[in-house]
């Protein structure tokens, strides 16, 4: 996805809100989703986004965004967020973020999506990286609920 940053995307000092581009990135995730499975998607979660550099009025932003990891209903998509400065057409890493969004069968309960199949070693790497990040998200969300019950 390219766009460009425009002045109500911005805040006083000419820098993005970093909703907006929360905003982008999820927007980016769920047409890869909808792609890999053509059923509707909800966002499930969000990690962890940390704005390394701020982006500026008039910059050309790219959300390059992939399907990482497919369990049963569920997708890890990675958004990878470049800012360009259109002078100069220098690039810069502003972000990444890993969601889980989850397809939605015809009751708008979580249906299976079709498989991955890995074509590169990339592919392959990421689908096996994905794959032990959900694993940390199971473990994360399990302690988390622990620890609600026992309060
Ligand atoms: C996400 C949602 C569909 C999960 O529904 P559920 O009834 O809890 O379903 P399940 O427990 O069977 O989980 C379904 C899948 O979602 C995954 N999942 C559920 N909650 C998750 C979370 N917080 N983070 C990551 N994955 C999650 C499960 O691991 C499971 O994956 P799998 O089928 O690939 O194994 C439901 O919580 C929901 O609709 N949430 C609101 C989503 C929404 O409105 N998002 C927009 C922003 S508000």
């Amino acid at each position: 996805m390219t766009t460009i940053v425009m002045p109500e995307d911005t805040n006083k000092f000419g820098s993005i809100f970093g909703g907006r581009v929360m905003e982008w990135i999820d927007k980016a995730a769920a047409v890869s989703a909808l792609r890999h499975c053509r059923m509707n998607v909800v966002t499930a979660s969000v990690d962890h986004l940390d704005f390394l550099f701020p982006i500026h009025l008039g910059d050309i932003v790219h959300l390059r965004a992939s399907v990482n990891y497919v369990h049963r209903s569920s997708m890890e998509i990675g958004v990878q967020v470049l800012s360009e400065d259109p002078k100069t057409g220098r690039l810069l890493h502003t972000c990444s973020a890993y969601l889980t969004m989850v397809g939605l069968d015809d009751r708008g309960r979580p249906g299976c999506v079709p498989q991955l199949i890995p074509k590169t070693r990339e592919d392959s790497r990421r689908q096996k990286e994905g794959e032990m990040r959900r694993r940390s998200r199971i473990a994360f969300r399990k302690k988390r609920s622990a620890k609600r019950a026992a309060h």
